[in-house]
């Protein structure tokens, strides 16, 4: 930056590795487009108040309409000479329009100027990442309407607990990605407020109206204090918690998806569309994508902290240290939305389950030894004491390489006078299943209408 890009009381250039150091230019053209609509509503504003003509509000709000069109055209690049977007913006206006363009700055300052980018940035952005998690929820959906009656051994401590039906499994993930959704719709009511007319920090001596300017850019509210409003980045904080959520979510699905593509789960199989070779073992196909998903989702806590690390010792209001808040986002924004992208295709064509693998799965273990101990619990044999009994059971039938579904009627009468004939059905998988029919259970019961509710949820989106 020159020395003159300040004021007079600077009389030396700056070093250029201090320029270099300082500059924002090389990233925050990111928000170009919405520093041009918040100097389009400043400019408006210093119009309709009378602080400048309305003719002069006129060209101001046309230059900027100029650098627009420019920038999209790739004829607008400028050099870190311009330090950030907001130099850059006006100084292109003033070459564009001539000395008019001075009086864009008028009652404002890079400090309430850059709030706003950044949150007409983030509304945006926000605006997309829900849509891409209802795309996400869609694929979920339509893949767990497929699956109703296939069944996946269900986990707990990774060990095989309860069968279940796919379905339930695949709407656990879209109750996470509703609840994304939400939290999303949550931040973004803090996200949506107004700063500018804050000025440097202390509001303005002109008659401005902020009211006019939040309205124009669509804005829900205003920030009440100057202060506040430019040295806030709350809503910075909140926005990269719930990105890092959503991660998590996206991180644990593709944990899953990774080992069930292994040969040790067999339950899906990659498709070549999503999936990468070595350049090594001819043999090998790679879930890179769920596994680039589960390691991407480090850079975005590390942005959350990041964040958060940035705000705890900043004095009121604005310091430089601000600037530093850009990069986060901007790279919490494009890692999110490329992960949600990955994601959503995957599920869409990169995987398939295999039925038969799964069906084996689940026939071929003691998830149903519940069923037995709540078969003998429902004809009068206290709970406690019918766990024990199973219990043992299991011990012999393994010790003899039998499963359950293997003994004999005698047998299981031996074990306990009640068993009957229908104790087979009981312990059959699909049995097993239906008969978790629960408010929220896996019963197919429930599943089909948890399938009607979510159907209902994303129409309503
Ligand atoms: N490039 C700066 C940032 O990103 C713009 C605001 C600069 N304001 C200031 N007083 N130096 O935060």
């Amino acid at each position: 930056a020159s020395a003159q890009t300040w004021s007079h009381r600077f009389d030396t250039a700056l070093h250029p590795a201090i320029a270099q150091f300082n500059a924002s230019i090389g990233f925050d053209m990111t928000l170009i487009e919405y520093d041009l609509t918040g100097s389009q509503a400043h400019a408006k504003m210093l119009a309709k108040t009378g602080i400048i003509s309305p003719d002069e509000g006129e060209t101001l709000v046309k230059g900027l309409e100029t650098i627009r069109q420019d920038y999209r055209q790739g004829q607008f690049r400028p050099s870190i000479e311009a330090e950030d977007v907001h130099f850059a913006v006006e100084r292109r206006l003033t070459e564009l329009v001539g000395e008019v363009g001075k009086k864009l700055h008028t009652g404002r300052s890079r400090n309430d100027q850059v709030g706003t980018d950044i949150r007409l940035y983030l509304r945006d952005q926000i605006i997309r990442l829900r849509q891409q998690l209802k795309q996400l929820q869609a694929v979920l959906l339509s893949l767990a309407a497929q699956h109703i009656d296939t069944l996946i051994p269900g986990y707990t401590h990774l060990q095989r607990a309860q069968p279940l039906s796919l379905a339930h499994h695949l709407l656990a993930y879209f109750e996470m990605a509703q609840r994304d959704w939400e939290r999303l719709g949550d931040v973004m009511a803090r996200v949506n407020v107004s700063p500018l007319g804050c000025g440097a920090l202390a509001g303005t001596t002109f008659p401005i109206d902020r009211h006019y300017t939040a309205e124009l850019l669509g804005f829900g509210g205003l920030y009440a204090n100057s202060l506040d409003g430019v040295s806030d980045r709350d809503f910075a904080i909140e926005f990269a918690a719930a990105a890092s959520v959503i991660m998590v979510h996206l991180s644990r699905l593709g944990e899953e998806i990774i080992l069930w593509a292994s040969d040790e789960f067999g339950f899906v199989r990659l498709n070549d569309s999503c999936s990468t070779g070595s350049s090594i073992m001819p043999q090998k196909k790679n879930p890179d994508v769920p596994e680039l998903v589960r390691g991407k989702t480090g850079r975005v806590f590390g942005h959350l902290q990041g964040l958060l690390t940035l705000m705890k010792g900043l004095p009121l209001a604005y310091n430089k240290d601000l600037q530093e808040d850009k990069e986060a986002l901007f790279d919490t924004v494009a890692t999110v939305q490329g992960c949600l992208e990955a994601m959503t295709l995957l599920l869409q064509q990169g995987i398939a389950f295999r039925p038969q693998r799964l069906q084996q799965a689940v026939s071929s273990d003691f998830s149903n030894a519940t069923d037995v101990a709540d078969y003998l619990a429902a004809k009068g044999v206290p709970f406690r004491e019918a766990y024990d009994l199973v219990g043992q059971v299991v011990k012999t039938s393994l010790a003899a390489g039998k499963l359950l579904k293997d003994l004999s009627l005698e047998e299981w009468q031996q074990i306990h006078p009640a068993f009957e004939a229908d104790i087979y059905d009981a312990i059959a998988p699909q049995q097993v299943v239906a008969a978790r029919n629960s408010y929220g259970g896996t019963g197919f019961e429930q599943v089909r209408h948890a399938l009607q509710v979510a159907r209902r949820q994303l129409e309503q989106a």
